[in-house]
C-alpha cells in the first residue's frame, strides 16, 4: 500500500510540496486553516504565481478532468490525523515583529491542533525553518499530547521560489534529522524516486538537520554580501564587479553562482533567517560566532541606500521633489510574485517618501505589491512606467525587461537614464539607443 502523505500549510513550500508528492506517486491530503485557500486550491488554482505549479495541481487535484486525483485538501484536523501515516508540517516562520527572532506561533499552534488528532502510528516532519532545539521541544509536545504511536522527523526544505517545483522534484539534497530507524526507513520510502535519480541522502541528528537549513541560507547571504561589498571597492576604485566576480568565479572552490552584485537580497528568507540565526546564537551564548552576520545583513541594506542616492544623483543630485521616477520590478526576484522584504520595493518606497513620483511595474506582482504600498504608483506596462520618467530604475532581473527595446522607451521618457540595480540589462544595447546607462559596482562608461 503506498504511503498516505498529508501536508500541513499550503504556501509557497506547503503546496508545493503536496502537488510534488501527488507527483511521485502518493496519496496526498494538505490542510491550510484559511477556507479561501483550500477553495482555490480544490479547484486547482494556485493562490501565488509560482511556474508549473498550477500545471502540477491540475495533474493530481481530484475533480479535475484527466487529474490522477490523488491530492486532495481539507480544513479538517480530524481528517488528516484518520488519513495519514506521514504528515509533512509546511507551515512558515516570519521574523517577530520588533525582534530577530522567528515568530514560531504558527508551527506551535500547527503541532498543538496536529497532535490531539494522531490517533494512528505516523511520522510527523517539520519542514519549516526553525531555530535549532526546536525539533527537540515539538517532539517533547507530540509524546505528551499525541494519543498513538508517533514520532518526529526534521527534513529541512530548501527550495527556491521561482523553481520550487523542480527544486522538490529534484533535490540538491534530502536531509533528515531522525531519531530511529523506523522514521529514516519511511523517509527513504518517501523520498525514494529522487534518491534513485542521485540526490543525496543526509542522515543526522535534529539539531544538525535544523542548522543544515540556518547554515546553508547564511552562507548564501554572506556570499551575496560579499560580492556586493566587492561592488562598493569597485565603485571607489573605478573597478567592474561584475568582471570581478566573473573572474574568482573560474575558481572551482568560490564558483559563479551567486556572486551577482546589485540592490542584493530580500524575499521571505534569507534576510529573516539570518537574523533569527544570529537571534538563536545568543540565546546559546554564542553570538559572537554570527556577529559577521550583521556585516552581512547591514553591506545587503547599505545596497538599496545607495541605490536611492544613484538615483537622486541622476536627477539632479539634491533631492526628488517634482521628479518622475520609474521602477521596473516590485519582487524580490524575477519568477516569483513575491514582495516580501523586496530590495525593489524598498527602494521605490524611499525615493517616494523623500518626494519622487515613484511609478512601478513589475510582470506578477503588481497586485502583491498595490496591497503592501498603496500609495506607489503603479502602472500596467514597462512603457506606461517610464513615460515622462527623469530616471529608469532596473531593479528585479526578469527576463521581460532585459527583452525591452530601449530605443522605443526612450521615445517616452523625459531623460534617458537607466540605472540597473542587478546588473543584467545590456549596457551597450541602452548606451547605442542614446541612453546614460550606470549600473552597481561598475565604471561610468
Ligand atoms: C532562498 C534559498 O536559495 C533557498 O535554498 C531557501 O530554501 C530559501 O531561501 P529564495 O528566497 O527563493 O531562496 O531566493 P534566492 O534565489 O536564494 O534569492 C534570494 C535573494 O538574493 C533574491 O532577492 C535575489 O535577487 C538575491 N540574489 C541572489 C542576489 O542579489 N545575487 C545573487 O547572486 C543571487
Amino acid at each position: 500500500m503506498a504511503l498516505k502523505i498529508t501536508v500541513i500549510g499550503t504556501g509557497y513550500l506547503g503546496a508545493t510540496h503536496a502537488a510534488a508528492m501527488a507527483e511521485l506517486g502518493f496519496e496526498v491530503l494538505g490542510l491550510d486553516i484559511v477556507p479561501e485557500k483550500i477553495e482555490m486550491l480544490s479547484a486547482g488554482k494556485v493562490p501565488m504565481y509560482e511556474p508549473g505549479l498550477e500545471e502540477l495541481l491540475a495533474r493530481h487535484v481530484a475533480g479535475i478532468e484527466g487529474s490522477s486525483g490523488r491530492l486532495r485538501f481539507t480544513t479538517s484536523w480530524e481528517e488528516i490525523g484518520e488519513f495519514g501515516d506521514v504528515h509533512f508540517v509546511c507551515v512558515n516562520t516570519p521574523q517577530k515583529h520588533g525582534e530577530y527572532a522567528c515568530d514560531m506561533s504558527y508551527v506551535d499552534s500547527a503541532f498543538e491542533s496536529l497532535a490531539p488528532v494522531l490517533t494512528r502510528t505516523a511520522l510527523v516532519v517539520g519542514k519549516s525553518t526553525v531555530p535549532v532545539g526546536s525539533a527537540q521541544r515539538l517532539a517533547d509536545l507530540l509524546a505528551e499530547k499525541a494519543p498513538g504511536d508517533v514520532e518526529l522527523a526534521w527534513n529541512p526544505e530548501f527550495l527556491r521560489e521561482g523553481f520550487a517545483v523542480q527544486d522538490t522534484l529534484h533535490p540538491d539534497r534530502v536531509v533528515v534529522g531522525v531519531t530511529s530507524e523506523r522514521a529514516e526507513k519511511l523517509l527513504r520510502e518517501v523520498y525514494a524516486t529522487p534518491v534513485e535519480e542521485g540526490s543525496p541522502f543526509v542522515v543526522t541528528d535534529y539539531p544538525t538537520a535544523e542548522l543544515v537549513k540556518t547554515a546553508a541560507n547564511s552562507f548564501l547571504a554572506t556570499k551575496i554580501s560579499f560580492i556586493n561589498a566587492m561592488a562598493e571597492i569597485c565603485e571607489a576604485a573605478d573597478g567592474d564587479v561584475v568582471k570581478l566576480a566573473e573572474a574568482i568565479g573560474h575558481d572551482e572552490r568560490i564558483g559563479k553562482k551567486f556572486l551577482r552584485a546589485g540592490v542584493g537580497f530580500g524575499g521571505g528568507c534569507l534576510p529573516k533567517d539570518i537574523r533569527a540565526f544570529m537571534a538563536r546564537a545568543g540565546e546559546l551564548g554564542v553570538d559572537q560566532a554570527l556577529t559577521f552576520l550583521r556585516e552581512v545583513d547591514s553591506i545587503n541594506m547599505r545596497r538599496r541606500g545607495h541605490m536611492v542616492e544613484l538615483a537622486r544623483d541622476a536627477v539632479g543630485g539634491d533631492s526628488f521633489l517634482g521628479k518622475r521616477v520609474a521602477v521596473l520590478g516590485a519582487t524580490f526576484k524575477p519568477d516569483s510574485d513575491d514582495v516580501r522584504d523586496s530590495p525593489a520595493l524598498n527602494v521605490a518606497g524611499q525615493i517616494h517618501l523623500q518626494g519622487g513620483q515613484v511609478t512601478v511595474y513589475d510582470p506578477k506582482g503588481m497586485e502583491n505589491a498595490r496591497r503592501l504600498f498603496p500609495t506607489l504608483g503603479y502602472a500596467d506596462s514597462a512603457l506606461e512606467a517610464v513615460r515622462s520618467a527623469d530616471v529608469v530604475l532596473h531593479l528585479t532581473e526578469w527576463r521581460e525587461f532585459r527583452e525591452l527595446d530601449p530605443a522605443a522607451l526612450g521615445e517616452v521618457v523625459t531623460s534617458r537614464i537607466v540605472l540597473d540595480g542587478r546588473n543584467a540589462l545590456d549596457g551597450g544595447k541602452w548606451r547605442e539607443a542614446g541612453w546614460t546607462y550606470r549600473a552597481m559596482g561598475r565604471p561610468r562608461a
